[in-house]
């Protein structure tokens, strides 16, 4: 197995090329461990793990002994994604429980500081952002945070967020996670607004971030998001179904793969 300084190199690594990050959320979690060697064996590189909180999304998965559990059966690289209305609190319980990688919500933070304007709901534009003063500094502070617990840090946006309110956080970040659906559930269809903003990023982001994006990318969409600049492709419902998840992840993988 290779070795690496810190959670954060490791989580760099998946940046040399383009990656599939199976979403847990559409496992057999009766089956957690044979699901996650079946990926392993199949070639994955990586595992996406989505957490709510039914506040700042609609919605609970699973949280913590979970991340444990899946951490005491892989060396695979953990992208923990948290769905919460107050990440920074959570960062080291997560560090702790296995992650490599933390991504957190831009409108979770510009929530705390607006609370009356629901930026969970209705996105961040560029010109609101603007005007909130103090949210950029609390975003810069919770992604020095996660590199002072030494693993990589991710930026999302939910599908009506500006991608441009980004732009100040490009060069702290390891991972910026487009939402092509709103989060809180698997399954959705892809809302095609991720393309131009993956594109964006594409001609913005420094070299060794990864270009994820997640919701309702499949069969049907997966070339799409290839060919706007994706390089991490977070897949649950396409990777999981029909009890079939060997042959869809390398049959996906192949795909992507291809030029
Ligand atoms: C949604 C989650 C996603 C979800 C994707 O809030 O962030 O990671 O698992 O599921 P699919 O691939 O089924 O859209
Ligand atoms: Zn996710």
């Amino acid at each position: 197995m290779e070795y690496f300084n810190s959670p954060r190199e490791k989580f760099r690594s998946l940046t040399s090329s383009r990656t599939i990050l199976p979403s847990l959320l559409a496992c057999d979690f009766a089956n957690l461990e044979r699901d996650i060697h079946e990926l392993e064996e199949s070639g994955a590189s990586a595992l996406h793990l989505d957490i709510m909180d039914g506040h700042f999304v609609p919605n609970l998965s699973f949280g913590i002994p979970v991340v444990e559990a899946v951490r005491r059966v892989t060396d695979l690289v953990l992208d923990v994604h948290l769905m919460l209305s107050t990440p920074e609190s959570y960062f080291e319980v997560f560090k702790n429980a296995g992650a490599d990688g933390i991504t957190f919500h831009a409108e979770a933070l510009a929530d705390l500081d607006k609370p009356n304007q629901n930026f969970a709901r209705n996105g961040c534009r560029v010109t609101q952002f603007r005007e909130i003063e103090t949210v950029a500094s609390h975003i810069h502070s919770a992604l020095d945070k996660i590199h002072t617990l030494g693993l990589a840090a991710g930026l999302s946006i939910i599908p009506p967020s500006d991608v441009e309110i980004l732009e100040p956080f490009l060069c702290k970040c390891e991972n910026i996670l487009i939402m092509s659906v709103m989060p809180g559930f698997g399954g959705q269809k892809f809302d095609p607004r991720a393309k131009e903003k993956l594109s964006w990023l594409h001609n913005h982001v420094m070299p060794g971030t990864l270009i994820s994006v997640d919701g309702g990318v499949n069969e049907n969409t997966l070339a799409d998001c290839k060919n706007h600049g994706a390089t991490g492709l977070v897949m649950g419902t396409a990777i999981f179904k029909n009890n079939q998840t060997k042959n869809n992840f390398v049959k996906l993988n192949n795909e992507l793969q291809a030029d």
